[in-house]
């Protein structure tokens, strides 16, 4: 069975198909939910599915009490899923190939520092850009710059806002995530 575990600071939403979408599966399972939030709904989610939740600070991570637990967990496959704090390069390293993240808009436009959430999709009505999507992809030590393993687009119209902008990539994000996901595990 392989062991995924997954990243999160905020709402979870795509963690949450994550771990409907392995539920069951004799294939993968979601076997911890770590959040630098001791309060992110993420973990409220995790609680619904059973899985394990651990929650650390940025200091902690940084100092490798993340990794120890990752280990401790015997997990193989680390998905970032709205998860906003830099990883530290040691954990990149232990985890080479075997980290993904989603980054809410067709990279490499709209990427690297201060680039998340909210932000993108202001920066992307802002530019008057007649399309978005997302990116899925590896994470290496560069921020957002990992090899890409899928993306998919969709329109923005003129009387979009920031926030139906959100909604239509969280529609991609929910429907292609956990199945690019299966289809990196082999
Ligand atoms: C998602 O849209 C994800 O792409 C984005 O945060 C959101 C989390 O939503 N990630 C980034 O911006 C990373 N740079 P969720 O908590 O509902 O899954």
């Amino acid at each position: 069975m392989i062991r995924l575990a997954i990243l999160a600071s905020g709402s979870g939403s795509n963690a949450e198909k994550i771990m409907e979408h392995f539920q069951g599966s004799s294939k993968a399972q979601v076997g911890l939910v770590g959040s630098n939030k001791a309060d992110a709904f993420v973990l409220e989610r995790a609680k619904k599915f059973g899985v394990p939740t651990f929650t650390f600070s940025r200091k902690e991570m940084d100092a490798g009490v993340l990794l120890a637990k990752l280990q401790e967990e015997k997990i193989d496959w680390v998905i970032l899923a709205g998860f906003l704090l830099k990883i530290p390069d040691e954990l990149i390293r232990a985890f080479s190939d075997h980290m993904v993240n989603i980054h809410p808009a067709l990279l490499p436009k709209y990427g690297g520092k201060g680039m998340y959430g909210v932000h993108v999709h202001e920066a992307v009505k802002a530019s008057g850009d007649t399309e978005t999507g997302i990116t899925i992809h590896l994470v290496n030590e560069h921020y957002d710059e990992g090899k890409i393993i899928f993306q998919a687009a969709t329109p923005v119209t003129p009387e979009d806002t920031p926030d139906t902008i959100a909604q239509k990539v969280h529609a991609l994000e929910h429907r292609y995530f956990p199945e690019v996901i299966e289809s990196l595990l082999g």
